[in-house]
């Protein structure tokens, strides 16, 4: 049975849901699977934008069977070359051999790197503002290199003002027959999975992102229709952008503080519960403690992501920094994060590095404020230095309120 959704007169929605996958690109944990979107154009020609993953092939397949109802594919539009939006390219070039496949350079040297099939004589290669007319719809490209790869591009079309943002805009989680974010209460549990999809996924690339958005400055955009994730319309277009404009500009969307913390046998995690609810007893709201060796770090780096202050507690293993820890703080760096207060909390019990590393690697970062003063536990937070954690929290509630 097909399954496709008309969003717009003549413009079909024709991708598919994958919920058994765990995690996306083998890393990230999916509790409620992934969309996959792709979009069918019929107009005088036919367009299709965009491929599925393989895990769905045999559903998408009979979808563009179906809205296709026995015309050819004239074009097919290869805005992301990552092969979760690939995989099925082969099978469409042998369903429908006269095909134009419309890419850039990139997108070409990206194709003939992962699949085998000859495709030279379909290539039809693009550049930045060419507009391919469709009859009453046109398709107008523009480079978003880094959006997430290089070849990335993005399509708009321009009678609708719709526009095929590849990646961009997306989110983790399947599809539940709403296909518009304003038909959810998207505040609650989605806006999350479209923060750490953004934010794990696209976060490095702050700057190229708001270089997209100076390129489609002044478009009149009436529907954003990414690869993954709900399309985005009316009211909820302006809500997405601020999202990105804040995520990829690294401004935290609120005052509040997420406290990460490493800990063996429980001391480093009873001062960070301590530090908490001192924090808590001095007004603040909201607060997120996660333990590294438990939530999957996707998690975290979203909420940091999210709020304006981080505190790093951990302890020292092997003389090195407890390696969860480490490999957090690492990821956050490579994504880039910076404009975050930081404050630091470290534990040994006969030789300290954890805090000495996690002050190099915060340190390294850029615009990263370490404030208050560390604090480097033996063993374990005994009542005489309590007043250190309690000018800690002075300092970051003082922060929150500035
Ligand atoms: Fe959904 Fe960058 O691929």
């Amino acid at each position: 049975m097909n399954n496709t959704y008309e969003i717009s007169p003549n413009i079909y929605w024709v991708g598919g849901n994958d919920r058994r996958i765990e995690r996306f690109e083998n890393m990230f944990p999916l509790t409620n699977g992934v969309s996959y979107n792709s979009y069918l154009i019929m107009d005088e020609k036919t367009a299709l934008l965009d491929t599925v993953d393989s895990a769905i092939s045999a559903e998408y397949l009979e979808n563009i069977t179906q809205v296709l109802k026995g015309r050819d594919l004239d074009y097919l539009v290869i805005n992301h070359m990552e092969p979760d939006h690939c995989a099925n390219i082969e099978e469409i070039l042998r369903r429908y051999p006269g095909v134009n496949v419309i890419g850039n350079a990139k997108t070409f040297q990206f194709f003939n790197q992962y699949y085998s099939m000859d495709m030279s004589e379909n290539f039809l290669e693009v550049k930045e503002g060419h507009e391919i007319s469709l009859g009453e719809h046109t398709l107008r490209f523009y480079m978003a290199p880094m959006v997430h790869w290089p070849e990335v591009m993005v399509t708009y079309e321009t009678s609708k003002g719709i526009l095929f943002s590849a990646d961009a805009f997306g989110a983790f989680g399947a599809l539940s027959g709403n296909i518009f974010a304003d038909e959810l209460e998207y505040d609650s549990y989605y806006l999350d999975e479209a923060r750490r999809y953004y934010t794990n996924i696209v976060g490095r690339f702050g700057n190229q992102v708001q270089a997209l958005f100076k390129k489609l400055e002044g478009l009149d955009i009436n529907m954003i229709c990414s690869l993954h994730g709900h399309i985005w319309r009316g009211d909820m277009i302006s809500f997405i952008l601020d999202k990105y404009d804040k995520w990829s500009k690294y401004l935290p969307e609120k005052k509040g503080v997420v406290l990460a913390y490493a800990s063996m046998y429980g001391n480093t995690e009873n001062a960070v519960n301590a530090l908490a609810s001192k924090l808590a007893q001095r007004g603040v709201k909201d607060m997120r403690v996660y333990d590294v060796s438990k939530t999957h770090p996707s998690y975290i780096i979203s909420d940091i992501f999210k709020y304006s202050n981080v505190v790093f507690a951990s302890p020292t293993y092997n003389m090195q920094l407890y390696f969860p820890m480490d490999a957090l703080i690492r990821e956050l760096s490579v994504l880039n994060i910076n404009n975050r207060k930081v404050s630091l909390i470290g534990n040994h019990t006969w030789a300290s590095a954890a805090l000495k590393q996690m002050t190099e690697l915060v340190s390294n970062m850029k615009n990263m404020d370490i404030i208050g003063t560390p604090i480097d536990i033996n063993s374990s937070l005994r009542e005489d230095r309590e007043h250190e954690l309690d000018e800690l929290a002075d300092i970051i509630y003082q922060s929150l309120q500035e």
